[in-house]
């Protein structure tokens, strides 16, 4: 999946001052540090196009990516993580609920969940209220650099099971690792897919 080229296009404080919703878009949310931004760059093969950082609450705008002059990609700020102030949370969860409803041209929302993590209250919380809205979306477990693959397994087993307590299926599911490039490809063909349907 060759990339032609990959540019910021603009940091939009609110849903409707984004870009004209004129081309698909596939938008990346999650708790603050998972990894969005690293997940960008790392499908787009560039090493600083989103801006990361080992500190949670990085990202604080929504953040339009213009990929091959065809679709855009979305850096979202995080949800829920304790070390980001009640007021900024509280701001960036306004952002990204209204951004999730009111974008017409979202293709799919990949929510990342942290593969070393057990599945978090908030996490399963904001995916039964896309389920609610009908938003489309598509889970990433990230950093499995960090752990065995034996331990990745298990962990999105046990994800999975947690879910099926309130899903009838699973939603599809990648994993992935930003220093490492796994999954590269199983997403960019997923997003290729979806852009030309
Ligand atoms: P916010 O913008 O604060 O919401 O965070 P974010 O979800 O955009 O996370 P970001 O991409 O900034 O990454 C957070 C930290 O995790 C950084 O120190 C990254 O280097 C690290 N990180 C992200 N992805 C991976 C990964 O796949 N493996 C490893 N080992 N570290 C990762
Ligand atoms: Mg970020």
């Amino acid at each position: 999946f060759p990339i032609h080229s990959a540019d910021f296009v603009i940091s939009s404080p609110r849903a409707d001052k984004c870009p004209e919703p004129d081309m698909p878009e596939f938008a990346f949310i999650g708790r603050s540090n998972v990894g969005k931004s690293s997940l960008i760059n790392m499908l787009v093969n560039r090493k600083d196009l989103a801006k990361t950082s080992g500190r949670p609450g990085k990202t604080q705008l929504i953040n339009h990516f213009l990929v091959n002059e065809q679709w855009y990609l979305v850096d979202l700020p995080g949800y829920g993580y304790a070390k980001v102030s009640k007021e900024d949370r509280k701001k960036f969860m306004g952002m990204i609920n209204h951004y999730v409803k009111e974008r017409p041209n979202l293709i799919n929302l990949f929510v990342l969940i942290d593969s070393r993590h057990t599945p978090q209250k908030n996490d399963l919380e904001f995916m039964a209220m896309l389920g609610r809205e009908g938003i489309p979306f598509s889970i990433v477990f990230t950093k499995i650099d960090k752990l065995s693959s034996n331990q990745v397994r298990k962990n999105i087993a046990a994800y999975g099971k947690e879910m099926l307590k309130q899903w009838e299926e699973l939603p599809p599911q990648f994993k992935t690792s930003a220093s490492s490039k796994i999954g590269r490809m199983e997403i960019m063909a997923y997003i290729d897919n979806l852009v030309d349907a």
